[in-house]
């Protein structure tokens, strides 16, 4: 259990200290209901004068002189004794002293359900796994059956509370995003959208919702006396769903959920009403998570077969293809394609990626271990089939709807890079941190492409804190900017460029412990927004300025989620003009995702990639150019 413990801490990319490594973690320790998630700190709402201190030095690399001199009054003016920021800032520490944690409803509702784009590509992240290679139908099959027992295994462990705690730098965290991923789901509204989870009542959800050619299954996965069903047992159970849904000429309803939301929720409440729709829809809701079994994705040349899967996870290729396939608003749901394309994508209001590759990590090794147990000769009833009543209005929404996921698939451009060359383990062989480190590639590459720097956004986990969601690490800082200038100016000597990486990857190293101790500046600076409207009074002027917009422009949205997987997530773009840029380092190497928008001339995700790697060999070479000999 230790290991598991040390496994969880080491992908997170803290050592445990071995005193914080508690024998307590393992059997029956409630990671729910007891002392852990009661003992966790509240988040803390920063002191006024630092955040607008630090929001300032911040704007410093990003905005001009004049813009910031401009910024510098409407701060000070903010600051003024017994002014706005004061009153809004009593607000926050009072709405802090009544809440478990001031900023999760406020986050989930402005960060996920106020959101009218659609889920698919801009705010549901995909995984990728490594693909398979299935000699058959039957191989499909058994894989997806062993994926589903791995699951169920992993909600075992919430369910009977004996999930080990996480920790993030000899901290514990908070574990409540593991109860938020199973059973599920997000309900569209014309407005605003609400999300369910059916996993807590007396009655417990005991099915999953398993989709194939656009028709929708329940599988009930618990036998009558409770047990889970048995890999066998399930891999008949889907063979049956298979054999009964050959068609393929069913209206794929399932592409509704990939529309804008306001449009999906007044299609939604026109589709609920028919009593066997709306009961379709609620089994869809409640089931535990989505298996998609995906018809072959168009043949590709293998080097850029990940960059493909990877769309395939984001929305499903299009109308033609898989996006049918899905429920998007399904908090997980599981893809096993035909062809050996493997992997997920969820809906991410309820968690962030770390749990959910944590998830990944315990099912794939699950599936390592599991062989076929012979399922006992009871038969089991066939999965029932989820009926839709089509009429002519839900026929042209999904017509809609198709309509717009082809545009929206057409514009999304993806790019997976494998970066073979090193990983991890090199990285702190040279005392560097790795996630610094492949920042100020990311920095460099940008530069290389635009001769600029841009806002650049990398998250950082706030879990140490009770229903922490996440913070902004804001990457690009004064120390970066000079270390990219310095880079390829053939002036500078290569000892010169490397005091320059790491005055920048110390610059970065502290944002981060700043980021996940609770006192950056972004969660707080939304915080006093959202006190202002609650409060009905009239914006502060800081948040209706040029330096405020810029600074919120994210070109390089970034995010690291490390795992033992050989996997990446991807993510879109958070702006038309930017690219989603996601990674998972590992020991040997690095694998990327790089996302943009094919309507934005500016920016072309396999020209990033391949500045990213280029940044990556030349700032390898500084490294050994520079490094000191062993004493
Ligand atoms: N010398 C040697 N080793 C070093 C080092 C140095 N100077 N600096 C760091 N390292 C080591 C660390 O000890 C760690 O070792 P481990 O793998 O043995 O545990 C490893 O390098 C990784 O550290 P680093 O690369 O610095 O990153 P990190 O683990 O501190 O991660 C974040 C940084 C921001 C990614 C992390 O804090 C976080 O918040 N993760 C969650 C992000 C998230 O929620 N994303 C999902 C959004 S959907």
């Amino acid at each position: 259990m230790l290991s598991v413990l040390a496994r969880a801490a080491s992908r997170l990319g803290v050592g445990v200290p071995s005193h914080l490594v508690r024998p307590v973690v393992g059997l029956q320790l409630s990671i729910r209901s007891t002392a852990h998630q009661e003992g966790l700190p509240k988040l803390p709402v920063p002191p006024l004068k630092q955040t607008c201190e630090r929001y300032l030095a911040m704007l410093e690399p990003l905005v001009t002189e004049e813009e910031l001199e401009h910024t510098r009054a409407l701060v000070a003016e903010f600051l003024r004794c017994g002014g706005v920021g004061e009153r809004l800032q009593r607000g926050l520490e009072r709405r802090a002293r009544k809440t478990e944690n001031w900023l999760s409803e406020w986050w989930m509702q402005s960060a996920y359900l106020d959101s009218r784009m659609p889920v698919a590509v801009y705010t549901s992240p995909g995984v990728v796994l490594p693909q398979m290679h299935f000699q058959d139908r039957q191989g499909q099959m058994r894989f997806a059956a062993k994926l589903i027992a791995g699951v169920l295994d992993f909600k075992q462990m919430i369910d009977n509370e004996t999930l080990p705690v996480e920790y993030l730098g000899g901290k514990p965290l908070c574990m409540d995003q593991y109860y938020q991923v199973l059973t599920s789901c997000r309900i569209p509204g014309p407005k605003k959208d609400t999300m369910v989870n059916y996993g807590t009542g007396k009655m417990p959800s005991t099915h999953i919702t398993v989709v194939h050619n656009f028709q929708f299954f329940v599988l009930d996965v618990y036998n009558s006396d409770g047990t889970p069903l048995t890999v066998d047992q399930i891999y008949m159970q889907l063979e049956k769903i298979w054999n009964s849904s050959l068609q393929t000429n069913k209206e794929p309803i399932g592409i509704l959920t990939s529309n804008h939301r306001n449009t999906w929720g007044k299609a939604y409440n026109n589709l609920i009403k028919d009593k066997t729709n709306k009961e379709s829809v609620r089994a869809i809701q409640k089931s535990i998570f989505l298996v998609c079994l995906d018809a072959p994705m168009p043949r590709v040349s293998e080097d850029i077969y990940y960059s493909k899967v990877a769309a395939q996870m984001l929305h499903g290729g299009g109308s033609r293809w898989n996006s049918g396939n899905r429920w998007f608003d399904k908090t997980l749901q599981f893809i096993v394609g035909e062809d050996g394309s493997c992997g997920l994508t969820y809906e991410h209001a309820p968690a962030e990626g770390p749990p959910i590759v944590f998830l990944v990590d315990h099912v794939v090794e699950y599936m390592k271990r599991t062989e076929m147990v012979r399922a006992p000769m009871i038969p089991l009833p066939m999965p029932q089939k989820l009926r839709f009543n089509i009429t002519p209005e839900i026929k042209k929404d999904i017509e809609k709807a198709k309509q717009n996921l082809n545009i929206m698939v057409h514009d999304l451009d993806v790019r997976v890079l494998n970066f073979s060359h090193y990983g991890r383990k090199c990285l702190k062989s040279f005392k560097t941190s790795p996630d610094a480190f492949i920042q100020m590639a990311l920095q460099l590459a940008y530069y290389r492409m635009y001769k600029m720097c841009c806002p650049t956004y990398e998250s950082a986990s706030l879990r140490m804190f009770k229903l922490g969601r996440t913070e902004a690490i804001r990457t690009t800082s004064t120390e970066s900017v000079k270390f990219v200038q310095a880079m390829d100016d053939q002036s500078k000597q290569n000892s010169e460029k490397m005091a320059l990486l790491e005055n920048a990857v110390k610059a970065h190293r502290t944002y981060t412990h700043t980021a996940i101790h609770g006192q950056a500046i972004d969660r707080h600076l939304l915080g006093l927004k959202m006190q202002g409207i609650e409060d009905l009074t009239s914006l502060p002027e800081i948040f209706m300025d040029t330096s405020y917009a810029v600074a919120m422009h994210f070109n390089l949205f970034t995010s690291q989620v490390g795992s033992k997987t050989d996997c990446v997530m991807c993510i879109g773009p958070m702006v038309p003009d930017g690219y989603g840029v996601c990674y998972n380092p590992m020991d040997d190497h690095i694998n990327f995702a790089v996302t943009a928008f094919n309507s934005c001339e500016d920016t072309n995700a396999t020209k990033l990639s391949r500045c990213l790697e280029d940044a990556l060999l030349d700032m390898n070479s500084l490294l050994e150019q520079t490094a000191k000999p062993a004493e």
